[in-house]
């Protein structure tokens, strides 16, 4: 029996830190899938396919294997055996994933395999349309939220610690511009599902948002058995 945790929610909410921990502490199988659409990207960068090119794509899509595996406690993803997990990163694949996503074609063939993933196994999934589009039915679904200058102020936290020098008002109109953008999306629009629960991350603490999400997936799974 599958047992399924959603959780969706904006750039820069803490959905990738808090589903890892979760995934360690409960014993999930952990999945990013902003990483499947990055490793589509990176194929395609590499081999030169357009966005618009349909017929490459369906060969691509036909083709393209990517795997996630836990190697000396990191997860790693492996693309046609490679592992890719720092080149998804890069400024080329943050550059155009977005576009990427966006490509009917390819939105549903990871929602296949997404759901090809979860099979028969208990699973906490990372994205923006994982509990509006790929499981409608999972069995917890959150919806991790934190204001817009929240969220800018973890990513300069982050950017000073890489050495990166972005000031905070270009970071925020950033962040901004790019939840318009995932929220008006024609194709699988960031938005938080009817019956998700919403956790506004804003003046939490890590630790505070784990233990509140675990909570709410242990009574879930107390009430399953
Ligand atoms: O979470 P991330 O930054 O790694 O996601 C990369 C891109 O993929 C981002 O532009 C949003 C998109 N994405 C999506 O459209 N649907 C998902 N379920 C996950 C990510």
């Amino acid at each position: 029996m599958s047992f399924v945790v959603a959780i969706d929610g904006p750039a820069g909410s803490g959905k990738g830190t808090i589903t890892k921990i979760i995934a360690k502490n409960m014993g999930l199988v952990c999945v990013d899938t902003g990483a499947m659409y990055r490793s589509i990207t990176l194929y395609m960068i590499r081999n030169n396919i357009s966005l618009d090119d349909k017929e490459k794509i369906k060969v691509m899509l036909d083709n393209i294997n990517i795997e996630f595996e836990k190697v000396q406690d990191q997860d790693i993803v492996l693309l046609d055996g490679e592992n890719v997990t720092k080149e998804i990163r890069e400024k080329a694949v943050n550059d155009l994933v977005s576009q990427v996503s966006h490509v009917i074609e390819i939105r549903e063939n990871v929602t296949d395999l997404l759901r090809k993933i979860a099979d028969g196994k208990k699973i906490i999934m990372e994205g923006r349309d994982i509990g509006t589009n790929v499981f409608p039915n999972a069995d917890v679904k959150i919806y991790l939220d934190a204001t817009p200058e929240e969220r800018a102020k973890r990513r300069l936290k982050q950017n000073q610690e890489k050495g990166i020098d972005i000031p905070f008002e270009e970071i925020l109109s950033n962040i901004i511009f790019r939840d318009n953008n995932d929220k008006t999306s024609k194709v699988a629009p960031l938005k938080q599902a009817e019956d998700a629960i919403l956790v506004d991350s804003t003046n939490m603490t890590i630790p505070e948002v784990v233990e509140k999400i675990e909570m709410i997936i242990k009574d879930k799974m107390s009430q399953e058995v």
